[in-house]
């Protein structure tokens, strides 16, 4: 497991290679298995392989050429509707109720949990041999760049006001394989034992 993490890393160019159906259930299933808090599971995931439709999400993520040029892609949704559906606003207690935590705390709180599943997916991308890269850089309701094209992927992909894209998995067999070492602040400087700057 530690080699498979320590291997990762973020690939922006693909070979023109497809990625087999059976491995891309593969992926999606280790997202939907990922855990979520009182297990709400507040996700959507959407498999991406139209052209159109990468040429759209790349347009959103600022032009970001590995969006369009992956072979598939897992269009994260945050969906802020889950914890009424699961019954958990009905909690009084607001440690335990991200409904009652404020709005911003409900949106960190669903934000939260996409995180999980996309840890998962681009782990067992990678275990498949698939590399991965995470989009962050898009315009949705946190960032609140380009609202215009926001609206019309959202059409497009069939969101409604409570689901945010959060985030993009692009997937795609690596260009041309390459080794970078890993740039990583050091272990004892993100890394306590009992208290911040005592070492383990
Ligand atoms: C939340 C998040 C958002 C990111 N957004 C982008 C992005 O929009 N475009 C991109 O090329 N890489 C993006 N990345 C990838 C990071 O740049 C990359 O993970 C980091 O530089 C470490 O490199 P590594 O993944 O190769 O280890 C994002 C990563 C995270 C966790």
């Amino acid at each position: 497991m530690l080699d498979l993490i320590k291997t990762r890393k973020s690939v922006r160019k693909y070979s023109e290679k497809h990625i087999p159906d059976s491995d891309l259930r593969k992926i999606l299933e280790a997202g939907r298995l990922a855990p979520s808090w009182m297990n709400v599971q507040s996700w959507k995931f959407i498999l991406v392989k139209s052209e159109e439709n990468k040429s759209l999400l790349s347009e959103l993520s600022i032009g970001q050429p590995h969006v369009k040029n992956a072979d598939a892609l897992i269009v994260c949704i945050a969906d802020l509707d889950t914890w009424t559906k699961a019954g958990i606003t009905k909690i009084e207690n607001p440690t335990i109720n991200p409904a009652l935590q404020g709005e911003n705390g409900l949106l960190i709180r669903t934000m939260e949990q996409i995180v999980y599943p996309i840890s998962y997916m681009m782990l067992m991308a990678e275990s498949l041999g698939i590399s991965s890269c995470i989009i962050g850089a898009l315009g949705n309701e946190i960032t609140g760049t380009n609202p215009d094209l926001y609206k019309k992927v959202k059409e497009t992909l069939g969101l409604n006001d409570n689901q945010i894209l959060s985030t993009i998995i692009t997937l795609g067999y690596e260009k041309e394989p390459i080794n970078i070492p890993k740039t990583r602040k050091d272990f004892d400087d993100v890394i306590s034992l009992e208290k911040i700057g005592n070492k383990f």
